[in-house]
């Protein structure tokens, strides 16, 4: 017991919970899932949105070249993986993230990673809802019903639309026919809306329905993946590789790796999901084996599957096509007019994103649930419905979390909003993992390699900067010029850093290397975990001060609910138990 906000929950005690929970069977939730089904899980989170809406713009922005930034984000969720496994072998319970900042951190950084998890889950949750909106629509357009465009857009985007001069042909369309209700617009979001009750039900009915439904779902969008890449196959024109450059030359990288870098957003989302496996640690026969084999194995499957679908994409058309183009699965096969295949194409990209608002609609509740058990949350939200064993009013208020920001938020803030809590919250855990103890070996269960970086990461980091430094002449110079205002205007382009915030938190990240090449070359820390941090930190260098202030507002908001309930009701808290 202690008053410190830091004060931390030994892992034997976050078991010794979890096993009191348990030990009212109806109470506990049922553990049914195998590793294969984990597996599912994980590629139901991570092939979504991502792959089938945002992949046109990094193709466009990237060029071919871009199969190498999914190669480094698959290399940076890996490592990322390999700290979520070890921390999931060691202490299996539902909160993941949040469960492991605890024994590690302490409370309050437990906290706020549980706060930044919502914008991970719930806020993620409304994007992929607006994209499958988007999906279905167009698909029932091409079924010949039509959903008019003031109910099937958000009230944000058709106005920023308007607002901003946009030639969108939907949004425009939404506003101008939009009927007056009490003098305001009346545009609303249905099919997005509609899919998250729908969600919501399923997930409150329970683990077993959900899983199978998820199953049928991963199995159709994979076999549907695998159509796209044959028939793909067919049309690829290898010239389409290397395009031609500003200089006239034919290049892999027409745009450079400056170029490649821009996508860095939009690619790492496609990687998001494979940690909320570890949300259903208390609904697997054999956590500790299977959690960390089901994200390892997902994690590899959907990097295979991303690389191989950007080799197709950028083969059978010229990236610069891709421009503006939010369905660049089926765009390939409007260029190339196969008909079949674009219907083929929306069809499953609706399947994709209902599997992946299944899988974070499970794993928020999950989440909130031991929030709550360490007493930061009210007791409502560890409350089990008695014949579904699922946690009903946490499953119930997350519905509303997702549903109630459609109505008046958009696609563009919301994807940004869950980029940086996602990445923040995958620092903290490669950062928590450097602070575990090292553990006997148990057989069976899994053990993240430990290679010592003592002198390893100090002459990777030495490396970086050496060729950084030769590569672009002027990016320490200009880094350290002392000029921090955004570069918005045209002139912009001649930066290297684009906007202040990016350069600010560049400088940021160059800082925290050296200080880890220096704590691990002291305290012989583990490889692994070390290059998890360094490549979801440079991740975040790409953030723009927008993202960073809604950042820091809900970062905020996050503490004032921590001081006026979560601290005095804390289990830890003297008095409490
Ligand atoms: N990776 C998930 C998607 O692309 C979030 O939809």
């Amino acid at each position: 017991m202690s008053h410190s906000i830091f004060r931390r929950k030994p892992i034997k005690s976050i078991m010794h919970d979890k096993g009191d929970a348990e030990a009212h069977a109806h109470e506990g939730l049922s553990r049914v899932l195998t590793v294969r089904d984990l597996t599912f899980f994980g590629i139901a989170a991570i092939i979504g949105a991502g792959s089938f809406s945002s992949l046109g713009a990094a193709v466009f922005t990237g060029g071919p070249g871009v199969v190498l930034l999914f190669i480094i984000c698959g290399i940076a969720c890996g490592f990322t993986a390999f700290c979520y496994a070890e921390f999931a072998s060691r202490i299996p319970v539902a909160g993941s993230a949040y469960t492991y900042a605890y024994a590690s951190f302490g409370e309050l950084f437990a906290w706020v990673i549980g706060w930044a998890l919502v914008m991970e889950y719930s806020i993620g949750n409304i994007y992929v809802a607006f994209s499958w909106s988007d999906y279905f629509t167009s698909l029932l357009e091409r079924l010949g019903m039509h959903i008019p465009a003031y109910l099937s857009t958000s009230y944000n985007e058709a106005k920023h639309a308007i607002e901003a001069g946009s030639s969108h042909q939907e949004s425009i369309a939404a506003w101008n026919t939009a009927p007056l209700v009490g003098g305001m617009r009346f545009i609303v979001d249905l099919p997005a809306i509609a899919i998250n009750a729908m969600i919501t039900l399923l997930v409150y009915r329970g683990i077993k329905e959900s899983r199978n439904f998820s199953n049928v779902m991963v199995v159709l969008k994979l076999a549907v993946i695998a159509i796209v890449i044959i028939v793909g196959a067919f049309y690829i024109d290898t010239a389409n590789w290397t395009p031609m450059n500003e200089t006239g030359v034919r290049s892999f990288l027409p745009n450079g790796f400056g170029g490649v870098m821009l996508a860095v957003a939009g690619v790492f989302y496609a990687y998001i999901g494979f940690d909320a496996v570890s949300v259903l640690a208390e609904e697997s026969k054999n956590p500790q084996r299977d959690l960390p084999r089901g994200m390892i194995y997902s994690l590899v499957i959907c990097t295979i599957v991303y690389i191989i679908l950007a080799l197709v994409l950028t083969g059978v058309v010229d990236y610069k096509q891709f421009d503006g183009i939010g369905d660049p699965l089926a765009f390939i096969f409007e260029v190339k007019g196969v008909a079949w295949m674009q219907f083929l194409v929306s069809l499953v990209a609706v399947v994709a994103m209902t599997s992946v608002l299944l899988v974070f609609q499970m794993g928020q509740p999950r989440i909130w649930m031991s929030i709550s058990r360490d007493g930061l949350l009210p007791p409502a939200f560890q409350r089990i419905h008695p014949n579904y064993k699922t946690p009903s009013f946490s499953t119930v208020l997350t519905g509303f979390m997702v549903g109630t920001p459609i109505l008046f938020t958009d696609k563009t803030f919301v994807l940004d909003f869950t980029s940086i809590g996602t990445l923040f919250a995958f620092v903290l855990v490669c950062g928590g993992v450097l602070l575990l103890p090292q553990k006997e070996k148990v057989p069976g269960r899994f053990h993240m390699p430990f290679i010592n970086a003592r002198l390893i990461y100090p002459a990777i980091i030495l490396f970086a900067l050496v060729l950084v430094g030769s590569l672009a002449p002027r990016y320490f110079s200009e880094l350290l010029n002392g000029d921090f205002n955004d570069y918005t205007d045209a002139a912009g382009k001649d930066y290297l850093f684009q906007t202040g915030a990016v350069k600010i938190a560049t400088i940021v990240f160059w800082v925290i290397c050296l200080v880890l090449a220096a704590l691990a070359f002291l305290r012989k820390l583990s490889l692994i975990p070390l290059l998890g941090l360094t490549t979801c930190l440079y991740l975040l260098t790409g953030m723009s001060a927008t993202n960073w202030k809604w950042f820091f507002i809900w970062f905020a908001l996050g503490l004032v609910v921590y001081f006026m309930y979560g601290y005095r009701r804390s289990k830890l808290h003297p008095g409490q138990a």
